[in-house]
């Protein structure tokens, strides 16, 4: 960083993002210029400044401090009680935390209860494409997102990969909950616990020896990583369901985003950065996230370690091959290549054939009176399961870290 500390880089953020929109004093990997415009997003306006220079401006030195005074264990003991969107934060948590969790809970003024509600009906229909989107399509495209792989490596989470998934898995469970930001639901809490989380790496990577080798950057998770993650999640669910065929009316799928808008603010991301339409998310995603899938060797090991997931169950028999074969199948045969996934003629060949019709039977049903209450049970009985096997049946807690993955 050439004696810049991390406080005057976040400071100066602004004004590098100018620099990085304009190309210059870029380093390798930001060199795709940021031409995305801000009259596309939420906001409908903004600098433009590249987000690959802007992190969270609230929460990084305030996380920062919490560890260098050493409260994050105490922290994170008091929040293991904090669970429902409308309870009160408990009592005992340091007075600028306090204060930055009473603002960062609070939904946007855009967010539209009318517009949640919908998306509700809509994962009530659709729960069990978006359950293996969200763990097969968004989970392993994480690994061939070079910065993400990395950094979920070399951090604390890394070491534990099924204990990291169940967390991530349960932003996926919650934000497709009925309540999800309703008081009696739990996506607010799990956004602004991973905020927190986002900016306890902020600080601590940096101070990984492995950092300086692999990573091309001081400051991980930029907000421009953010929105590149974002994408690989709906996205990239909605681009397979468009593929799939699967009818969805205009409204639910407005409404499906919608929620993901409100998730982004919440996670931190900057509403200027939040695209408005499906037609801005997707011009984005072209701009930010198909450029950058690439191999990583941290990538290769995190994939190898999700489809052997099911290894306790069935010592992989059946679980790797299936895992394998749905990921060729949604991401396709380059990615499926990176990650050395084998090729499974018997899954590969039945999930060509059997796939789409399957939808479209599912589909047919759909209008059935009772079917979409139906489908939200075994959905939900599925979602629910999977939750358990990767949590191992112990609640889920998504707790600040304070160290970088053990040596
Ligand atoms: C932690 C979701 C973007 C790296 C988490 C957690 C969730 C989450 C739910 C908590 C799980 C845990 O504590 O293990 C998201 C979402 C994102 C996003 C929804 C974007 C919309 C990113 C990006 C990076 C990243 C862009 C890196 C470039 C990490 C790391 C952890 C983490 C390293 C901590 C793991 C640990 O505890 O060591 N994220 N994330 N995330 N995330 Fe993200």
């Amino acid at each position: 960083m050439d004696g810049l500390s991390r406080r005057d880089m976040l400071r100066a953020g602004g004004a590098l993002g100018a620099l990085g929109a304009l190309g210059i004093a870029a380093p390798a990997q930001a060199r795709s210029a940021w031409t995305w415009s801000p009259t596309g997003s939420v906001a409908g306006a903004g600098a433009g400044a590249d987000p690959r220079w802007v992190w969270d401006e609230e929460a990084d030195p305030l996380v920062a401090s919490l560890l260098d005074r050493g409260d994050v264990p105490m922290v994170n003991n008091l929040l293991r009680t904090w669970t429902k969107n409308g309870q009160p934060l408990p009592a005992g948590l340091p007075a600028d935390l306090r204060d930055f969790m009473e603002r960062a809970r609070q939904l946007p003024p855009w967010a539209e209860p009318g517009k949640l509600a919908t998306a509700v009906d809509f994962n009530e229909k659709r729960g069990l494409y978006l359950g293996l989107l969200y763990g097969l399509a968004s989970g392993m495209m994480s690994t061939v997102i070079p910065k993400e792989a990395r950094a979920v490596y070399y951090s604390q989470g890394g070491a534990d990969m099924k204990d990291r998934i169940s967390k991530t898995a349960k932003l996926g469970y919650d934000i497709g909950a009925r309540d999800a930001y309703q008081p009696g639901g739990e996506m607010v809490v799990t956004c602004v616990k991973t905020r927190l989380v986002h900016a306890a790496v902020r600080h601590l990577l940096p101070q990984s020896p492995h950092w300086p080798a692999v990573a091309d950057e001081e400051i991980p998770i930029s907000q421009r990583d953010m929105m590149v993650t974002w994408h690989s999640l709906p996205t990239t669910v909605m681009r397979k369901m468009t593929d799939w065929k699967i009818p969805i009316p205009q409204r639910e799928s407005v409404a499906f985003l919608h929620s993901w808008q409100v998730s982004a603010h919440m996670l931190g991301i900057k509403d200027e950065y939040i695209p408005a339409t499906w037609q801005e998310a997707n011009s984005q995603a072209d701009e930010v996230l198909d450029p950058i899938l690439a191999p990583t060797p941290e990538g290769v090991k995190l994939a190898d370690i999700l489809l052997n997931l099911g290894a306790t169950v069935d010592g992989g028999i059946l679980s790797k091959p299936i895992l394998g074969a749905v990921t060729r199948f949604m991401l396709g045969d380059q990615i499926a290549g990176w990650l050395d996934i084998d090729r499974e003629p018997l899954w590969d060949s039945l999930l060509d054939v059997a796939w789409e019709p399957f939808i479209a039977v599912r589909e047919g049903l759909l209008p059935l009176p009772l079917a979409p209450k139906a489908y939200w049970l075994f959905d939900e009985f599925l979602r629910k399961a999977a939750l358990l096997f990767l949590s191992e049946a112990k609640p889920i807690s998504i707790e600040i870290p304070d160290t970088n993955r053990p040596e």
